[in-house]
C-alpha cells in the first residue's frame, strides 16, 4: 500500500480522529482574549504543549493539525513538537493556506490565498515531520451568496493544492466550510453544501487528484446559529449523510467534520448519531475538531501551570467520547463515565 494511503486509512481509523489546532495569529488570540491570556510565542507554545503531551491522546486522537510556528516549536523539554507527536503515535499534520481573504467584486465572500510558493513550503514542512496537511475554503450564507465565482474560484485553489500535497507526499485535507453562523435553514445549509461539494469533486477530477489519497473536511448540515428554526440531532445526522450521498465519491480516503461553534457535546452527538445508522457508509465518518474538543482544556487551563493536568485530563475526555462517536457507541452517559 502507498505511503499516502496508509497515512490516510491512519487518520479515520475507527475510533480516532483528529485534533486541529492550527489556529492562525488572529484566531488564537481571539481565544486566548476568552480566558484573558496575552498571546505570546511563549504563551501559544506552552497551550499547544498542553495539548500535544497530553497523556495517551494517541489513544483516540489519530492526527494533530499544526500551525507553522509550532511545527517549529518544541515541549518545555526541548523536544521538537512533530517528534513528540510521533514518539505518542499521533500523526503530524500542518495547515499550509495563508488565510481566506475578501474577494474584490464579490461583496462578503472570501478566496482562500497561499498557492505561489506552496511547493517549496510543503517540502519544508515535509522535512519537519509533516505528513498531511489542511487547507481551508470559506464559503458563506447569505443574501444571494455563495456565487458560482466564490464557489469556482475556492474550488480551483483546493484541487491545485491537494495536487500540490500528493505530489510532494502529503495527504491534502480539503475543506470547504460552509460557515454556520447566518439565520439559514437547514435545507438552505444543505443547498449550500451539495453545491459547494459537487463543485469541489468537478475540480478535484478535472486536476486529476487520486481521491483515495485525500480526506474532506466539512461542515455538517446544519441550520444557521441565528435561525430560530433549530433541528434535532437526528435530522443533522440524517440530512449530512444525505448530502455527502449526493455529492462525495465513495473512492474518498475519509470525512471528517469542523465542529464550526457547536457546543461541544452536541458536535460529539451529531458525529455518533450519523455512526449509528443502520446503514454501512462507504467512508468512516470521524471528527476534525478544533473548538469542540479544546474549549473546556482551554477555559481551565486559563493560563495556569497549575491548571495543566487538568485541562488536559479534560482534552483526553472529549477526545475520548468523540472516538466512541466514530463508532456509533457514544451515549450522553459517558459524559460523567468517562470522566470520573
Ligand atoms: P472548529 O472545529 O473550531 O470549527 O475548527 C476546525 C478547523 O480546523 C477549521 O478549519
Amino acid at each position: 500500500m502507498s505511503d499516502l494511503r496508509q497515512t490516510a486509512e491512519a487518520l479515520v481509523a475507527p475510533g480516532k480522529g483528529i485534533l486541529a489546532i492550527d489556529e492562525s495569529f488572529p484566531s488564537i488570540k481571539k481565544r486566548f482574549d476568552s480566558i484573558h491570556v496575552v498571546s505570546t510565542e511563549e504563551t501559544r507554545r506552552a497551550y499547544r504543549d498542553l495539548l500535544i503531551t497530553t497523556q495517551g491522546i494517541g489513544e483516540c486522537v489519530s492526527g494533530m493539525i499544526l500551525f507553522d510556528e509550532t511545527l517549529r516549536q518544541s515541549t518545555a523539554a526541548g523536544i521538537p513538537f512533530a517528534k513528540a507527536l510521533s514518539d505518542a503515535g499521533v500523526i503530524t499534520g500542518i495547515k499550509v493556506d495563508q488565510g481566506a481573504k475578501d474577494m474584490f467584486f464579490l461583496a462578503g465572500e472570501k478566496i482562500t490565498e497561499g498557492l505561489d510558493g506552496l511547493r517549496e513550503r510543503l517540502i519544508e514542512y515535509r522535512n519537519l515531520g509533516a505528513r498531511f496537511a489542511k487547507w481551508r475554503a470559506v464559503i458563506t450564507i447569505g443574501n444571494g451568496i455563495p456565487t458560482r465565482g466564490c464557489l469556482n474560484a475556492n474550488a480551483s485553489a483546493l484541487a491545485r493544492y491537494a495536487a500540490l500535497c500528493q505530489e510532494q507526499g502529503l495527504v491534502p485535507i480539503v475543506e470547504p466550510e460552509v460557515l454556520m453562523d447566518a439565520d439559514n435553514s437547514i435545507e438552505r445549509c444543505y443547498e449550500v453544501t451539495e453545491a459547494t461539494l459537487r463543485r469541489l469533486f468537478q475540480n478535484l477530477y478535472e486536476q486529476r487528484v487520486v481521491l483515495e489519497h485525500l480526506i474532506l473536511k466539512t461542515n455538517m448540515v446544519i441550520a444557521g446559529k441565528q435561525c430560530p428554526q433549530q433541528t434535532s440531532v437526528e435530522e443533522v445526522a440524517e440530512m449530512s449523510v444525505r448530502c455527502l450521498y449526493q455529492s462525495v465519491p465513495a473512492a474518498v480516503a475519509g470525512i471528517v467534520f469542523l465542529s464550526g461553534g457547536q457546543k461541544a457535546e452536541l458536535a460529539t452527538a451529531h458525529l455518533n448519531a450519523m455512526n449509528a445508522m443502520a446503514m454501512k457508509h462507504p467512508w468512516p465518518l470521524s471528527f476534525s475538531y478544533g473548538r469542540a474538543l479544546q474549549d473546556p482544556a482551554l477555559k481551565i487551563w486559563g493560563g495556569k501551570p497549575d491548571n495543566v493536568p487538568a485541562a488536559q485530563k479534560a482534552l483526553h475526555h472529549r477526545a475520548k467520547c468523540n472516538g466512541f462517536a466514530t463508532l456509533g457507541k457514544y451515549t450522553p452517559a459517558m459524559e460523567q463515565q468517562l470522566a470520573a
